[in-house]
């Protein structure tokens, strides 16, 4: 049984209980991040909790960030997942819990903090080898997506229109532009140069995005953060997601369409690997076993 952390209590899955009032249930009033650990070893968790800290107060909700890294680390230690290769800790607030109405509660409410951690399986090198496909699906989101807001039934209607179409995962088009995934951020390489969409309210601004921007720099290649055309897609040489969840995930088919040669391009491989390093020098950085 897992342990789950909710409204300051570590206890049993099966003993947290939330209101039928909570505003996320109701409303989906509410905001989350989910951070990825390595070997027990947080990546980038100040991150992840700035990007909790801005979205907390652009929806008014009244919680500290303070003490969350705490509950991050201490979820990992409860679960045992100190060894595992790949974890992470899902953390949702919302609002709370109050009779339902569409403004805020008149009377202040507790925020609702939840949340868990669980061990997640990067695909073999094998699997990963092969590259994954994609279906392209219309971006029925709201405008403001650089929100993590929990309210994700868009995401969730695109992933299953892309599961549907046998496709691996949902590529969202926006006014034709493809602009990230369901659950990560997307780019192209054209010509050797590496693109990807530019931080707006149309994308999450995401941690890994930010991490892989900053080693392409670093490597010196050619970047540019500007949207994606989906006539321009055909004409890609590589393409690919980013996330948490992802890492650096090769797309090598566009609604059945070969991307480039349709392999996995050496940029990619690059930067999934520049990636996997910058993960150990983290974990090293920690004292954590190396391996
Ligand atoms: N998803 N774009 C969207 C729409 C996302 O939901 C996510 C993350 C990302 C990548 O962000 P990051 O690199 O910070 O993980 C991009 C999380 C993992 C999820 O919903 O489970």
């Amino acid at each position: 049984m897992s342990i789950v952390y909710l409204d300051g209590e570590y206890l049993p899955k099966d003993q947290a209980r939330l209101s039928p009032d909570d505003r996320g249930f109701l409303l989906s009033d509410g905001v989350y991040e989910v951070t990825p650990f390595y070997e027990g070893v947080p990546f980038c968790l100040d991150r992840h909790l700035a990007r909790l800290e801005k979205g907390l107060a652009w929806m008014r909700i009244p919680q500290p960030v303070a003490g969350l890294e705490q509950v991050n680390r201490r979820l990992i230690a409860e679960n045992g997942l100190e060894g595992a290769e790949t974890s992470l800790v899902y953390l949702q607030i919302t609002r709370g819990a109050a009779p339902r109405t569409h403004y805020f509660p008149k009377e202040p409410v507790e925020p609702t903090v939840y949340a868990y951690a669980k061990a997640w399986d990067r695909p073999s090198l094998e699997r990963w080898s092969q590259g994954f496909s994609v279906a392209t699906v219309p971006d029925r989101r709201w405008s403001r997506v650089d929100v993590k807001t929990i309210c994700l039934l868009p995401n969730v209607l695109a992933f299953q229109d892309a599961v549907d179409a046998g496709a691996d995962d949902a590529l969202l088009i926006r006014d034709g532009v493809a602009i990230e995934g369901a659950h990560m951020n997307f780019w192209g390489v054209f010509d050797g140069t590496v693109v990807t969409h530019p931080k707006t309210n149309h994308i999450l601004p995401g941690i890994t995005r930010g991490v892989v921007l900053e080693l392409a720099a670093a490597e010196s290649m050619s970047v540019e953060e500007r949207p994606i055309q989906v006539e321009q897609l055909e004409a890609a040489d590589e393409l690919f997601f980013t996330g948490t969840t992802g890492e650096v995930r090769p797309i090598v088919r566009v609604d059945g369409t070969p991307v480039g040669d349709g392999g996995v391009g050496t940029i990619t491989q690059r930067l999934s690997e520049l990636f996997r390093a910058r993960v150990q020098e983290v974990q090293d950085a920690a004292g954590a076993p190396v391996g």
